[in-house]
């Protein structure tokens, strides 16, 4: 459906991400611009953006007051680092952060999900080596885990394909099970049953001691790996055994952050606190690029120990607490709470919640998961794992809904503006492409 004369090149010189890029070119889906919840691609097809992004514009699209303090922002201070000078908006961003993250009086920036994760994971390491406890090594993840791509968070995620180019990463990790379980399908929400497997780190801990283990990291629910929320008493059990063994525990919230929960971070929906936790994405609704790293003041004190002139941590980017990510993150912040974004997510949640599930007798549909405004509609895989989800995602993006296929399922994380229409809408579309 594409109209050739719109494809600006031969679409080879951008190595895309995450792309088959011979089936892209095939039919290159080029978008053209964005407004609230919608994307229009350069042909003029419009679509609902079921995905809000990757995963990340928690606030919808192009966003004026975004827009006018990015631009603003870029005619007065472009850019200064932050390596032993400062500049005020990153305090200022910090600042509203730890007021969002109760009990998290400090936060860390980076330039991605990814970069956050492998900072997390490098401040649970320095933290025991300065309590003196440096046999602490072994980073615990789970299986179908994703924490982004970089070296620390390949290791500890849990999906293989994203791993089996790369040989050996991080040498010392285990992995507990994953909580996607056949007999919780179609359940609402967090399944009743799946605590148990949080003794697989009391497992891992038995086996190589709890003296030896750094942190344990999980997503609050597991996004990447198919959207599948935590059973109930499961983030509670494996809290319990890091306090029990002194092993930190980090959240990955760079999806789940930012209202997707009603809350301002999942954690405080579940009622869970981690020691460490990451955000990227809706941190500045995905206008510029910025992660973060919350550390709670246990860990942060762990490092103020040694000589004045010394670095606290010897860790960050040339871009970190970048003006024009502050600028968007505080002009994000205050969109969220000036507009009501995260009560709309929270009213918006039951409704949700129905129209997902109401694809579940639909054919092929072996599984509708949910938790806050995500959710993932599974589809029986055919001979060819995946191949069924990316026909789905073909068929619906010519009905006009963007979703994330994710081997056979469709991952679904839309704008948390969406409104009782756009639900309708997505629900409309959804059951014509899977019934039709
Ligand atoms: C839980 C989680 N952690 C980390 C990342 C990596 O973030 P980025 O792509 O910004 O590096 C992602 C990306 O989707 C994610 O879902």
């Amino acid at each position: 459906m594409n109209d050739q004369s719109q494809i600006p090149n031969d679409l080879d010189s951008f190595w895309m991400p995450f792309t088959a890029s011979r089936w892209f070119k095939s039919n290159p889906r080029l978008i053209g611009s964005a407004d609230g919840v919608h994307y229009t691609t350069m042909d003029g097809h419009k679509l609902i953006d079921g995905t809000g992004g990757l995963w990340c514009c928690n606030a919808g699209h192009n966003h004026p007051r975004i827009v006018a303090a990015i631009q603003a922002q870029a005619a007065t201070l472009d850019f200064a680092h932050s390596f032993n000078q400062g500049h005020a908006i990153a305090f200022q961003a910090a600042s509203r952060l730890t007021e969002l993250a109760h009990g998290f009086d400090h936060v860390f920036f980076t330039n991605s999900g990814s970069e956050a994760v492998d900072t997390a994971l490098k401040i649970a390491l320095a933290y025991h080596t300065a309590n003196g406890e440096g046999e602490r090594r072994l980073l615990v993840g789970r299986q179908k885990a994703y924490h982004g791509i970089n070296f620390g968070g390949l290791s500890v995620g849990g999906i293989g394909l994203n791993k089996g180019q790369f040989g050996t990463l991080y040498p010392s990790t285990a992995h507990m099970r994953h909580t996607l379980l056949p007999e919780n399908a179609f359940t609402r929400g967090q399944p009743q049953n799946g605590a148990y497997l949080a003794e697989d780190l009391a497992g891992i801990i038995e086996t190589y001691g709890g003296h030896t283990i750094a942190a344990v990291i999980v997503e609050p629910v597991a996004g990447a790996g198919g959207v599948f929320p935590p059973p109930v008493g499961y983030l509670e059990r494996l809290r319990e055994l890091c306090d029990q063994h002194g092993i930190l525990m980090i959240l990955d919230e760079v999806i789940t952050g930012f209202g997707r929960f009603g809350t301002a971070f999942a954690s405080q929906h579940y009622g869970v606190t981690p020691d460490l936790f990451t955000v990227a994405k809706g941190l500045t609704n995905a206008t510029v690029p910025m992660g973060g790293v919350f550390a709670s003041s246990k860990v942060r004190e762990a490092f103020l120990k040694g000589p004045d002139a010394m670095p606290d941590l010897f860790h960050g980017y040339t871009y970190s607490g970048h003006p024009l990510a502050c600028a968007a993150a505080l002009a994000t912040l205050d969109v969220y709470r000036d507009e009501g974004i995260f009560e709309n997510a929270t009213a918006m949640d039951p409704v949700w919640e129905e129209m997902l599930h109401s694809v579940q007798d639909a054919p092929g549909v072996i599984d509708v998961r949910n938790a806050g405004i995500l959710g993932a509609v599974q589809l029986q895989s055919g001979e060819t794992v995946g191949a069924a989800g990316r026909a789905m995602f073909e068929k619906l993006w010519d009905l006009g809904l963007s979703v994330r296929p994710i081997g056979d399922s469709l991952a679904m994380s839309p704008p948390l503006t969406l409104s009782e229409g756009d639900i309708a809408q997505i629900g409309e579309v959804l059951n014509k492409g899977l019934r039709g």
